[in-house]
């Protein structure tokens, strides 16, 4: 019987959207928690936290374009950078609660929103950020479901920022959910070896390198405020909203 219920508490994590696939058996009894810390899921967290009703997650500029009709805020990025004729881009610095409180928000991001819509057979799917780590790490303990930790990446490559985060919130989970899963084991190292200098370390980062040519290094730092957003963006049929709005009791 313990075999059976530590294979229930299973954490694994996937380090690329192209490794996906390999976690799509049983998916439907896991939680699954998208990690876009630069920026998606920040971003995500941050406008739920200004007061965001909801977050439509679309495939493409296009088509959430076709909110404005229906008045929410349509806001898109590609490589980076704010799409042309939208108001907002994916800086959670600009999703503030004049802007976007009360609010429905239709948006599309390069890998972010990607993820969310790829894990739509999950039992439960989040959005993690470190924004959010420590209320997501009481809920994922209290459900007691197992868990996968999707990294979104960039463009289906690795990246640091993303395994980072994801080790940050597989060390805060290691007493509760056992892994054997060597992709977590070298996230929580990764954790373990720079959590008292993440600045610093995700100076290093691809994304890091893109944002100095884009004039946005500051970003880094909005998206690397701890539980500055404890959310739980709970991302089901197409729409992200504040699960933990409508807990009661939740233990925060
Ligand atoms: C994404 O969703 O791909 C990233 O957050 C890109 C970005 O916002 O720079």
């Amino acid at each position: 019987m313990k075999g059976v219920i530590l294979q229930q508490l299973m954490l694994e994590t996937v380090l690329s959207p192209a490794l996906f696939p390999l976690h799509q058996s049983d998916i439907e009894t896991k939680i699954v928690v998208v990690i876009d810390i630069l920026r998606a899921t920040s971003t995500i967290c941050e406008a739920l936290q200004q007061g965001a009703v909801e977050i439509v997650a679309t495939a493409t500029p296009d088509e959430a374009l076709t909110y404005r009709s229906k008045g929410f805020l349509c806001a898109a990025e590609r490589d980076g950078v704010t799409v042309p004729g939208f108001e907002l881009g994916n800086a959670p610095q600009d999703y503030s609660r004049e802007l976007v409180g009360g609010k429905s928000i239709a948006l599309t991001t390069t890998n972010g929103t990607r993820c969310l819509r790829m894990s739509t057979n999950a039992h439960q799917v989040f959005a993690g950020s470190f924004l959010n780590i420590s209320v997501l790490a009481s809920y994922l303990r209290r459900e007691q479901k197992p868990v996968l930790l999707f990294c979104a990446g960039w463009k289906d490559k690795f990246n640091l920022e993303d395994t980072f985060f994801a080790g940050a919130l597989a060390s805060m989970l290691a007493k509760d959910f056992p892994s054997d899963c060597d992709a977590t084991l070298a996230a929580m190292h990764m954790w373990e070896l720079n959590k008292d200098r993440a600045a610093d370390f995700l100076k290093n980062a691809s994304h890091a390198r893109r944002f100095q040519h884009l004039q946005r290094e500051t970003d880094i730092d909005v998206c690397l405020r701890l539980d500055a957003a404890p959310v739980l963006p709970l991302f089901k049929d197409g729409i992200i909203r504040n699960l933990s709005e409508n807990m009661v009791d939740f233990d925060a």
